[in-house]
């Protein structure tokens, strides 16, 4: 029930809200799922250490000059370096070639469409393998970043320190609980999307939460506690 009003109403939500970007139009529209599971990959690599609105140019200019696995596995590192100037991290644009070669020599240049053959390629981790999974190809898994910890630690009132690994090993097991089985893409994309723009670090914008009713981090801040009459 309470993962029901979590799933619907955060799902309405994002519906109206999302930002339309370039990788998720991909993601909705795009026929070949070889395609639609590259362009996911790709944001998601750049997205790591870079925000949005930084990734946006570096993303049209990349899928520019290769727009497919294929085009990337006959790319050269000069090339991935001089699309990745300003971006930071080159290692991510170094791993983003070393997997795309990997794929078209031993995979018949098809994306591995599971988070447990994704999680086998250079470059891709836990986060990596679960986000293109379930954007690019309905995975049912959850996904856990910096903003995801953010909002599950305020829904159920997990006060541990989120740098404990049992923590993020729980959350993890916790977003795969509560992710939509027939949205897991748009479920993921709309956690993230809340904890950047809602669910912020300092000053959360409770009002505008359309999760807040099930809140637990709502509901203490939100009702005080009755005093004790009888207290001394
Ligand atoms: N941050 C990283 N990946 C994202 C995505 N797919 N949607 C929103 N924020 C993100």
């Amino acid at each position: 029930e309470e993962i029901n009003i979590f799933q619907t109403c955060l799902l309405a939500w994002y519906s109206k809200n999302k930002r339309r970007l370039p990788w998720r139009e991909i993601a909705e529209v795009e026929e070949d799922e070889n395609k639609r599971g590259y362009c996911v990959w790709v944001s998601e690599i750049m997205l790591q250490q870079t925000q949005v609105a930084t990734v946006i140019s570096y993303y049209n200019r990349w899928m520019e000059k290769f727009p497919t696995v294929k085009t990337l596995s006959q790319g050269t590192l000069e090339d991935v370096h001089k699309l990745w100037a300003g971006l930071g991290y080159y290692s991510r644009g170094t791993r983003l070639l070393e997997g795309a070669k990997k794929i078209e020599d031993q995979m018949n240049g098809q994306v591995p469409q599971s988070s447990s053959e994704l999680i086998k390629i250079p470059g891709i981790g836990r986060y990596t393998a679960c986000a293109v999974a379930s954007i690019a190809y309905g995975e049912r898994k959850g996904v856990v970043d910096g903003n995801v910890l953010r909002v599950m630690t305020r829904l159920r009132l997990i006060g541990s320190d989120v740098t404990n690994q049992e923590t993020v090993e729980h959350i993890w097991s916790l977003a795969d609980q509560v992710v939509d089985q027939d949205r897991p893409g748009d479920f993921n994309q709309a956690v993230m999307e809340l904890g950047a723009a809602v669910c912020l670090p300092r000053n959360p914008l409770c009002a505008a939460c359309p999760i807040s009713s099930i809140c637990k981090a709502f509901e203490r801040t939100r009702i005080p506690k009755p005093k004790n009459k009888n207290r001394k």
